[in-house]
């Protein structure tokens, strides 16, 4: 098997896991974050249309899963007084979507991955990605199409738990929780224990906040803003789309 074909069926294996556990995924994301993560998806919103300060957006969520995300800038939107013209989920796991297509009415989904997304180019004000990236094998690839379908100025908005390098009693404790009791929880409402023993080991296997910002500039997308959440458990990171012709003016 050549590196392209076992990539391919590493994320084929991936999507076939959220497709067995979209019907108990929602649960366990409440009960495994103690419902903490609406506040990280809450602040997520706020910086990100404090940022932009604009009015009829387009909005895209990658990996969208159960639609969470989606109803998180729907009800933001109404808190900052911001119009959405449009919001649309992207998710190559059908079960997800079929759970994201009962939550939010009128919804609009597609089945795609992030490294091939079914956008005009600079079409979208926002782009988001909560909890995603760490599932798509092909990165580069996902950040060279979120680049494309980005308006000049444009910001992609991610939520991540990424791998910290950093020691202390409560990284100790929050690294027992991932990787010992998350894995159980999680396998008892889902039955599924192999797919919460994913959980940790791509949290491990993924890069550090630093590295991703490295990589988003790389792309040009630079970085706005940034920060790690509830003892480094989550990261927020904006990221915004250079407007080439000022950034060509300046040089
Ligand atoms: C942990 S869930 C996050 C779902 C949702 N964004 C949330 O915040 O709850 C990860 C999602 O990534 C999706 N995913 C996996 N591989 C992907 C890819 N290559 N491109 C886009 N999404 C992908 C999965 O189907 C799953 O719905």
């Amino acid at each position: 098997m050549n590196q392209n074909m076992y990539d391919q069926q590493k994320q084929d294996d991936i999507i076939d896991m959220f497709n067995n556990i979209a019907p108990t995924y929602d649960t366990a994301n409440r009960v495994m974050s103690m419902g903490i993560d609406v506040s990280w998806r809450q602040e997520a919103c706020k910086e990100a249309f404090a940022i932009l300060q604009k009015q009829n957006l387009n909005i895209a969520d990658v990996a969208c899963g159960t639609g969470d995300m989606i109803l998180h800038w729907q009800n933001e939107s109404k808190n900052a007084k911001i119009h959405i013209a449009n919001i649309i989920g992207i998710d190559p796991s059908d079960g997800m979507l079929s759970i994201a297509r009962k939550k939010v009415q009128n919804g609009v989904f597609h089945v795609a991955q992030a490294n091939n997304l079914p956008l005009e180019s600079s079409s979208q004000d926002i782009v988001s990605i909560a909890y995603g990236l760490r599932n798509v094998i092909n990165r580069k690839e996902a950040l060279k199409e979120f680049y494309r379908v980005l308006r000049p100025n444009g910001v992609l908005m991610i939520l991540e738990f990424m791998t910290h390098k950093n020691t202390g009693i409560l990284a100790s404790l929050m690294q027992f929780y991932t990787k010992a009791l998350l894995p159980i929880v999680g396998g008892v409402i889902s039955r599924n224990f192999k797919a919460y023993k994913y959980l940790p080991n791509s949290i491990d296997n993924f890069i550090t906040r630093e590295s991703l910002e490295a990589e988003l500039q790389l792309h040009n997308m630079p970085i706005i803003f940034s920060k790690d959440y509830s003892a480094n458990i989550s990261s927020l990171i904006i990221a915004q789309k250079q407007d080439c012709i000022s950034a060509t003016k300046e040089q």
